[in-house]
């Protein structure tokens, strides 16, 4: 019933996807996503180390026998040549990989039998990881949370305007968190829907009691979910650290770049090291990606299988609304 190009793709049962989390994504949340018959994404950033991956991925496999991928961010991911070799070993059926200069991993990977997603949040980046010869793309309208820019449209649009150029399975996400926006997202011709915030606020997401509750009761208008979403950045920043495009080691450069987006100052100091607390970590997480937009449709704090399947039975009840009319 739920068959489109991506379930037939990943051999999954229902188009849901896990969207990638850099401080938390391990298998915690990417084994209850695919037992509940979507695919869970374990996060090779949050795992530090390629045989912290290769762990996470083995513990997951000892807990489910569905399919579950792993995203690799360039710009964050450590070590991220051996990450993508850890992948290979330990045979995950699908990599999404996401921001800048990918296709060198993407290839490799697709050269071992691996499906390479690639996220992107540009129509212009889209086509270029067409081109470049993904199998699928997800792409991040303005009401995501993530990586941000200047060009990026509100998912309404993102979609249908993607979907009419491309001719590749295209993946909606961005405020996408119940069953209204997931069959939006398939009515405007999305193979499947990506889910960032709305797995955030799950019991089984390894983040605090206290961020969850805060993302059910929040208010989309709130200035930290609006500003970081919506807002263009600073005309100055922005500008600055174009200027250091050519001079600064890329990486540190996609990492004041991103800031910038975020509309964070690109000279905060680098919060993510081992030093870090846990608490620490947190704060940083809600400070600096609180959640997104998707907070207008959170309203309580559910279990994993508990959103997904009130997704699903939703859904076939909009269906069956829409069958009478
Ligand atoms: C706290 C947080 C951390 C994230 N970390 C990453 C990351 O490391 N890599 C990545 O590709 N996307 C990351 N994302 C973006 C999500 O994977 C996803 O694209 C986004 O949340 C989708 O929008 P939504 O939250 O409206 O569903 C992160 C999002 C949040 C909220």
């Amino acid at each position: 019933m739920w068959k489109t190009k991506i379930t037939e793709m990943l051999g999954i049962e229902y188009p849901i996807i896990e969207g990638g989390f850099g401080s938390f994504g391990t298998s915690a949340l990417a084994v209850p996503v695919s037992e509940a018959g979507g695919l869970g994404m374990i996060t090779a950033t949050a795992l530090r180390t390629p045989e912290g991956l290769r762990q996470d991925i083995r513990r997951a496999r000892s807990l489910t026998n569905k399919p579950f991928g792993v995203n690799l961010t360039v710009m964050t991911c450590p070590n991220i040549d051996e990450m993508c070799q850890v992948v290979i070993e330990e045979r995950v059926p699908v990599v999404e990989t996401a921001t800048y200069r990918a296709d060198k991993y993407g290839k490799r990977l697709q050269a071992a039998g691996v499906k390479w997603i690639h996220k992107v949040a540009t129509m212009k980046h889209a086509l270029a990881a067409e081109q470049q010869g993904v199998d699928a793309v997800v792409i991040v309208g303005l009401e995501g949370a993530g990586f941000k820019s200047t060009l990026q449209l509100p998912t309404l649009v993102a979609i249908p305007w993607a979907v009419k150029q491309l001719k590749i399975p295209v993946i909606a996400a961005g405020g996408i968190g119940d069953a209204r926006g997931f069959m939006a997202a398939l009515a405007m011709g999305a193979e499947a829907v990506y889910l960032g915030t709305a797995f955030m606020a799950t019991k089984e997401c390894p983040i605090s009691e206290r961020h969850k509750q805060s993302m059910a009761e929040a208010d989309p208008t709130e200035p930290k979910y609006r500003e970081r979403c919506l807002a263009p950045p600073k005309p100055e920043e922005l500008q600055r650290v174009m200027g250091e495009r050519d001079s600064a080691p890329v990486d540190q450069w996609l990492l004041r770049l991103e800031r910038v987006m975020l509309k964070d100052s690109p000279d905060m100091p680098d919060l993510t090291g081992d030093e870090m607390t846990e608490e620490g970590v947190e704060e940083e997480i809600l400070r600096s990606l609180p959640g997104s937009l998707a907070v207008a449709v959170i309203d309580k704090v559910v279990t994993v299988r508990e959103l997904i399947e009130n997704m699903i039975s939703e859904a076939e009840e909009i269906r069956r609304r829409w069958s009478i009319c």
